[in-house]
């Protein structure tokens, strides 16, 4: 299958179905959902799963698989999504890690590349990532990515009214 892109240590590519297993890996881990205020039933990394393979047919894009090169093992996710924020359509980077694979600049590195493909290969002018106001490892992501704060918007998830920072970065025009 051919990469979406890479970046020095990772390669980024879709996400198949084999995957089922190592993303329930972060999807079912409690402390890795903590901002989803629940770890995922099997049914829900199902979902998961199909929702991404429909947004690359729909929008040719999605939450992709991230892969060492080194070892070829499967460390998480990161990747492009539309998304609405405050009524306006935006695309979002988004990245989850396993746990096992946090403190290391993995999700930075991912989340730079995401970028680039997104400014470079798919022509977007501005890129975003909406957090969840208790979320600080993932907002230093997005301001390593070099992204400043819009706006709050609310998001209601899970039962709870949920806080989220609105993240963003233009492309540089030259
Ligand atoms: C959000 C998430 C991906 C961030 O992971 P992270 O490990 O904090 O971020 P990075 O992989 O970029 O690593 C950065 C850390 O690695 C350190 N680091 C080590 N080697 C590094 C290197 N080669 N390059 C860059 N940073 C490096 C940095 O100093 C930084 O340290 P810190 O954690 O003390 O700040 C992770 O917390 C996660 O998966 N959370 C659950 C899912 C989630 O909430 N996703 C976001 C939804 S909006």
């Amino acid at each position: 299958m051919s990469p979406i892109y890479s970046t020095e240590r990772l390669i980024v590519r879709p996400l198949t179905s084999a995957d089922i297993p190592v993303l329930s890996n972060t999807l079912q881990d409690p402390i890795a959902m903590a901002a989803y205020a629940h770890a995922f039933s099997d049914q829900e990394v199902t979902d998961w799963l199909n929702n991404n393979l429909r947004r690359y047919q729909e929008d040719g894009y999605g939450l992709w698989a991230l892969i060492c090169k080194t070892d070829g093992q499967f460390i998480g996710q990161c990747g492009l999504t539309n998304q609405n924020f405050n009524g306006q359509s935006v695309v979002e980077i988004g990245y989850l890690l396993q746990r096992d694979y946090w403190h290391q600049g993995y999700a930075i590195e991912a989340a730079q590349g995401a970028k680039q493909y997104a400014f470079d290969t798919l022509h977007v002018p501005e890129v975003w990532s909406i957090i969840r106001d208790n979320n600080f490892a993932s907002m230093n992501v997005a301001i390593r990515n070099g992204m400043l704060v819009r706006g709050v918007t609310i998001k209601h998830y899970y039962g709870i009214d949920m806080p989220h920072y609105g993240f963003s970065v233009k492309r540089e025009v030259i």
